[in-house]
């Protein structure tokens, strides 16, 4: 099914639901469980420098027992690689997480941090795991991610999700930029039920990754619901 298009459910917003009353309810666990039960094709999870949501108990149980792909969203830091490292996720996809590492719209500056990714991004790639930058979509950040040898660049919606006039377009020609270079596409932040369709019809775009709206979502019709519902409209863009 080469058409195919996967949903990644980003679950770190139910991480920082637990933590505003210091317990353990409700679990990320138990929802990342629900979230494949009820069709999502993997779980993302990002473990912070600062663990505001995802801590390090989460990510160890997530990667060890969730029978789907766990993405796991990073820093570029030697900690977090050697931590990834040891959770061997199906794969990670490497964030900004300070002011330095950002470009213009919010993406991982890769262009001017190619000389640190390059050996970070070895290290994850011998132990198995699938390495993805999450970039605007610029032809100089998917150039330099083949350059520091990447598989996968998340293209940056969060741009496109603020209506910012122009950037369907530039997620389009990125898009078909990274069949040419041989990346993998995937995209997200921002999407939701209003604005997902044009993005999840562009056919080099094998997954995307949603999380706050769902859970938004979720809240008034339930997780089953709203993934089955995010799902139905990603199905039904690629059968234009
Ligand atoms: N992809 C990446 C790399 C992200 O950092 C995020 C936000 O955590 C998302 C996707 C999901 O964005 P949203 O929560 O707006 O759907």
């Amino acid at each position: 099914m080469t058409n195919y298009i996967r949903l990644g459910v980003n679950i770190d917003h139910v991480a920082t639901l637990r933590n505003a009353r210091g317990g353990t309810h409700p679990d990320p666990f138990t929802i990342a469980q629900a979230c494949v039960a009820a069709g999502a094709d993997g779980i993302t999870i990002h473990l912070r420098e600062d663990r505001r949501h995802i801590r390090d108990a989460d990510a160890i149980k997530i990667c060890a027992e969730i029978p789907a792909p766990i993405n796991l969203e990073m820093a570029a830091t030697e900690e977090m690689t050697s931590i990834a490292c040891q959770l061997k996720p199906h794969g990670v996809c490497i964030v900004p997480e300070r002011r330095a590492e950002i470009t213009t719209e919010g993406g991982l500056d890769v262009v001017s941090h190619q000389a640190e990714l390059k050996p970070l991004i070895a290290r994850l790639n011998a132990a198995g795991i699938v390495v993805s930058l999450f970039v605007d979509p610029e032809p100089a950040q998917l150039q330099a991610a083949v350059a520091v040898g990447a598989a996968v660049v998340e293209l940056h919606t969060g741009a496109y999700a603020n209506h910012k006039p122009g950037e369907l377009a530039r997620l389009t020609a990125a898009a078909a930029l990274t069949t040419k270079l041989g990346l993998e596409c995937h995209a997200g932040h921002g999407l939701t039920y209003e604005n997902v369709t044009p993005v999840a019809a562009l056919p080099e775009i094998r997954e995307l990754n949603i999380g706050h709206y769902l859970m938004g979502e979720a809240l008034l019709v339930g997780l089953p619901e709203t993934i089955r519902h995010m799902k139905g409209l990603m199905e039904a863009a690629r059968q234009g």
